[in-house]
């Protein structure tokens, strides 16, 4: 599940610094945590009673266990997203690792980690979105119990959305030979492709702190999916009386399988460490065979193939199941992101959970990695500006080091929209970062997120990234070009249009702050410095070497509910005026994952499988005879809508371009809805019925939607998004639930409370419905349906096999069962 898989040799030595055997030994640290809020300061010795604490295993977000709470900054969630909490473990360490180093690897801890063992500070880390690793070695007590402490205390005000809390993702023990390869000691590039040829550049490093004496020897392998061996080398290591060697390594690769987004194939380097001829460490990499170029007239070019960034911003937040990493969780959100033909994330504004990567490695998608969201100046009372000065240069030099083997990753960012864009000093500032970034990696360009233009370009910041990113701003790329005419720039966030699934409110209007703190889906309403969707599409279209976009965001995520933030309120800092919304608006998909129309609006630009769609739904009952707006996304020529099989006329899609204003700026936005070439609608009196959509290419049907007028709720549908799970303790399946009428429709008015009742080796870990309003608990068996729908996730119990049956129950539905089988 790791990037960087270590297995276990095998290989038992007698060495004359220790008599025991050597081998790594990498294993989950996850279960058997105890935990307790609050502190009396004692928390640390090993001795201290925490007989009563709670017992969890981590990954663990406190924060999403509730309540909400106005009181808490509903731009964080409403959710207790700070406070001092410690995490304890007792464990065991064998005799037989006497000699051995002992550490333990962190993924991330939210945040202001303080780590100790058996009453000794041996490590920490304020950021939380940066894995670490800390030495054990010196105070553990092999061949008795240890104990580690983890502090952790996130502050209040530290973030502009919700950041989670606690040790929220997976952590790990190691034991390895005191002469090893270094954590993240690896960096494997493709130097370059030729005649069907593969050149490998493997740097690897080793440490050896007690500067141990013998014939030190690296051997790399490099391996293919099928497990066979495709290439070998071998160097001796010099130590020359240091404590650390590179090794530096070429391996050849005949007709290599490239990493592509359509075939992503890995590799991956097997590098063991000999000493006098024995075996003492191994180290796996995973890695892709490919090149990538930037140019300003070709854009981005993967293994020579110009591919345009359909892509999105991510938050790190798996909606109701908060930021507790799950592979599962993370996957799904990447495979629903597929399906509108993403191909592309900027993991906004953060370092990623190693899982992320892993996953987008896998399923053949691009990613823009993000270190930060504040530099020295502050956004937030208690942000990342706090330990700028201490910790910045090693939480990028890390972050590269971490993720900088994933084939995935095409580029680094080091920041966004950060305070220093203003400043005369930002482009001097930026080129320190730069120049990190490169000397971690010259392999990758480097970029950042500019909101303040032309301020950026005017005092070099610009000029000091390798690819100009910019925030909402889909008029100026080639302004920006006249400033430097060698820049290369796209997209960075984009739209920002805000919705919520399933909600239309009439007439029509451009933006608006609606009573019932949603905002309505036909897909224009954005706040002041954002635009439609549309008016980046035709940005993109005239732009042919735009690198692409990333659309703010891809899922809707907890906190930031603009536009019902409540800024006009806010008080001591906190925002907090339009309780109870308290999730972001701004997803293509809701909280759940639940298209919104937006999903396909992106899917009839972004993909060709024919497809249509319609919007809004078609139950008015009272507004007869009136007028509703009909708008239909679609990737096909044309389309003619039917009411009641009566057509309403057919239309072409792109006729007008004009209606794009090309000289569009945030402040110069249309005051009026507008006509898109990327959008049909019809202007439709109501009746009830059946409406119907017919899209054509060369004047063939290829494409049809039907949308009814549902009758009253009358039962509920559930639906598992798989129906096999693995008894690993983390896997998922996502059950969706359904309110359809007697006929089979769906009702997407339904908000009826829904109970869940499970049967078997599963627990239920959270529900959810996608109301960014909802203030009731993720953690519960129940839920009510918002506009028809609401969702409820199961999880495996560790090693139990069986068939879970799943009951959902409703006052006046009809009820209905699913069962998930557990292998
Ligand atoms: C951007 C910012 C994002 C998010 C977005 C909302 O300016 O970079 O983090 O706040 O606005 O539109």
């Amino acid at each position: 599940m790791h990037q960087i898989t270590v297995f276990i040799i095998g290989l038992f030595l007698v060495l004359s610094s220790c008599s025991q055997p050597q081998e790594r030994v990498r294993t989950s640290f996850n279960e058997g945590w105890l935990f307790c809020k609050g502190e009396t300061g004692e928390e640390y010795l090993s001795d201290f009673d925490d007989n009563s604490w709670r017992q969890l295993n981590v990954p663990h977000d406190w924060a999403i266990e509730g309540p909400f709470d106005k009181e808490h900054d509903t731009r964080t969630g409403g959710l207790p997203v700070y406070g001092t909490a410690w995490y304890r473990k007792h464990f065991f360490v064998d005799n037989e690792q006497t000699g051995n180093c002992v550490t333990v690897e962190f993924d991330g801890v939210m945040n202001n980690a303080e780590v100790y063992l058996n009453g000794q500070r041996v490590g920490q880390r304020p950021f939380g979105y940066m894995g670490f690793e800390v030495d054990l070695t010196s105070h553990i007590q092999f061949g008795e119990e240890n104990v580690l402490a983890v502090r952790v205390n996130p502050e209040e005000l530290s973030a502009r959305w919700y950041p989670g809390a606690g040790i929220y993702r997976n952590v790990w023990l190691e034991y390895k030979h005191p002469v090893h390869i270094k954590h993240w000691g690896t960096f494997v590039t493709t130097k370059h492709v030729q005649a069907n040829t593969g050149v490998i550049n493997v740097e690897t490093t080793i440490i050896n702190p007690q500067l141990s004496e013998g014939d030190f020897a690296l051997e790399s392998f490099i391996i293919d999916t099928l497990g066979n061996k495709v290439a070998y080398t071998k160097s001796e290591i010099n130590f020359s009386d240091s404590k650390e060697a590179v090794v530096n390594q070429e391996l050849t690769v005949k007709n290599p399988q490239l990493w592509d987004l359509d075939n992503p194939y890995l590799y991956r380097v097997e590098s063991k460490l000999k000493k006098d001829n024995s075996y003492i460490d191994e180290y796996h990499t995973t890695f892709g065979i490919r090149t990538i170029q930037y140019s300003k007239d070709k854009g981005f070019l993967l293994n020579g193939n110009q591919v345009r960034f359909n892509g999105v911003c991510l938050h790190h937040d798996l909606g109701p199941l908060g930021t507790a990493v799950n592979y599962r969780a993370t996957e799904r959100q990447l495979e629903i992101m597929k399906e509108i033909g993403v191909n592309a994330i900027r993991t906004s504004h953060n370092p990623p959970s190693p899982e992320q990567l892993e996953l987008c490695d896998k399923m053949g998608i691009l990613v823009q990695v993000e270190a930060f969201d504040e530099w020295e100046l502050p956004k937030v009372e208690n942000g990342y500006n706090k330990y700028w000065d201490e910790w910045h240069e090693t939480d990028l030099r890390d972050m590269i080091k971490r993720d900088r083997n994933h084939p995935s990753v095409v580029m680094w960012s080091i920041g966004n929209e950060i305070k220093e864009q203003r400043k005369k000093y930002g482009g001097e500032f930026a080129q320190k970062l730069v120049d990190i970034c490169h000397d971690e990696d010259s392999t990758r360009p480097v970029t950042v997120g500019l909101s303040q233009y032309p301020q950026c370009v005017k005092n070099g910041l610009a000029d000091a990234v390798d690819l100009v990113g910019l925030n909402y701003k889909p008029t100026q790329y080639n302004n920006a070009l006249k400033y430097n005419p060698e820049f290369i720039v796209y997209g960075s966030e984009t739209s920002s249009v805000v919705s919520s699934r399933g909600v239309y409110h009439l007439p029509v209007k451009n933006y608006e702050k609606h009573e019932s703190l949603q905002v309505s889906s036909y897909d224009i309403i954005s706040p002041p410095w954002a635009y439609p969707p549309d008016f980046e599409t035709y940005a993109q279209e005239t732009m042919p070497h735009s690198l692409g976009e990333f659309v703010w965001t891809g899922f809707d995520y907890l906190g930031e509910p603009t536009p019902y933030n409540g800024k006009d309120n806010m008080t001591h800092g906190k925002w907090g005026g339009d309780w109870p919304s308290r999730s972001s608006y701004f997803g293509i998909v809701d909280l759940c994952g639940f298209p919104k129309d937006r999903y396909y609006y992106y899917q009839s630009i972004w993909t060709d499988e024919p497809m249509v769609h319609i919007l809004p739904h078609w139950n008015w009952a009272g507004s007869e005879g009136k007028n509703i707006p009909v708008y239909c996304y679609t990737n096909c020529d044309e389309a003619e809508l039917f009411l009641n099989g009566r057509s309403l006329g057919k239309k072409v899609m792109g006729v007008d371009k004009t209606t794009i204003p090309a000289d569009f700026l945030w402040w110069k936005k249309p005051e009026v809805t507008w006509d898109s070439p990327y959008r049909l609608n019809w202007n439709v009196n109501y009746e009830p019925g059946e409406l119907k959509v017919l899209a054509y290419k060369d004047g063939k049907t290829i494409a049809q939607k039907t949308i009814v007028t549902a009758s009253k709720p009358h039962k509920i549908k559930l639906l598992a998004d798989r129906k096999t799970i693995n008894a690993d303790g983390s896997d998922l399946s996502f059950i969706t639930v359904k309110i359809e009428d007697k006929d089979g429709n769906f009702c997407p008015l339904a908000d009826n409370l829904v109970n869940f009742d499970i049967v078997g080796p599963a627990s239920i870990v959270a529900v959810g419905n996608g109301d960014a309003t909802s203030t009731e608990s993720f953690q519960a068996n129940y839920r009510k349906a918002f506009n028809g729908l609401c969702m409820l996730i199961i999880k495996s119990k560790p090693g139990e096999v069986g068939e879970v049956t799943i009951t959902a129950t409703s006052e006046k539905l009809k009820s209905a069962q699913v069962s998930v089988a557990i292998k």
